[in-house]
């Protein structure tokens, strides 16, 4: 018999959940992938490695909603849990690392789910579409060619520009509780108009090629 501590838990999280939940949809991520320019210059990416745990540790470190982070925490909460060993991405400008992403393994009993786990970049090196693209679809390649059924991302409500990148890129929110239909209706309201703005350009360049 269920435990009151699990009935609960599982009320709760029917009504309210903390952070919002996307869906990349597997035909995105594979056009995506397909899609990328080069990067502008100086910028290249490459496959990150757990000898890179410590210089990741100190890039998450730098924002201040991801914590404190250690070489050791790098390494058993990303690098042990990730979809494949392709799937951890770190961006060099000049040589010196910028920024970071990674995609996990979430899998449940029915499905393979790939999670994406701490897409980072330096303040400096932002809003450079080609740069972030490569961290995204170049860290979730692995997810399109093992076949996994299901890619997801979560966030805060407040990292506005995260969620503005991947629902601009064909993310799909997930609409799990109750309170994920408010949480989506806010940024909906917030960030509709630049999502407008960004597809109606996207359309313009479209026709100008
Ligand atoms: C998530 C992240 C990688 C996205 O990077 P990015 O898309 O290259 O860069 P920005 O965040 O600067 O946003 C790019 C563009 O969106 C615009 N934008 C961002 N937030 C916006 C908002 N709330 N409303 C309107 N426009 C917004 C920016 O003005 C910028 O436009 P511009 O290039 O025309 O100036 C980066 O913001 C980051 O590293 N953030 C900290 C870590 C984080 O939040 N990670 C996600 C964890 S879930």
């Amino acid at each position: 018999m269920p435990s009151l501590t699990n009935v609960t838990r599982l009320l709760v999280a029917f009504f309210y959940r903390p952070r919002v939940i996307y869906e990349f949809p597997i035909a995105v991520l594979d056009n995506g992938r397909k899609s990328l320019g080069p990067l502008p210059e100086g910028y290249e990416y490459r496959v990150a490695t757990e000898a890179d745990c410590a210089v990741i540790a100190s890039l998450l470190s730098s924002d201040p909603g991801f914590g404190t982070w250690t070489a050791e925490r790098v390494k058993v909460e990303l690098f042990d849990r990730l979809i494949d060993p392709r799937a951890a991405t770190i961006m060099l400008f000049k040589g010196t690392p910028v920024g970071c992403g990674f995609v996990t393994d979430a899998s449940t009993r029915r499905r393979r789910i790939a999670y994406g786990m701490y897409l980072y970049l330096m303040p400096a090196h932002r809003g450079k579409k080609s740069v972030t693209n490569c961290c995204v679809f170049r860290t979730f390649a692995p997810a399109v060619d093992l076949n996994y059924d299901l890619a997801l991302g979560e966030s805060d409500l407040s990292r506005l520009s995260v969620l503005l990148l991947h629902l601009s890129n064909g993310c799909v929110p997930v609409k799990n509780s109750l309170y994920s239909y408010i949480q989506w209706f806010q940024i909906e309201r917030r960030l509709g108009p630049t999502l407008t703005a960004l597809a109606k350009r996207q359309t313009r360049k479209a026709i100008a090629e």
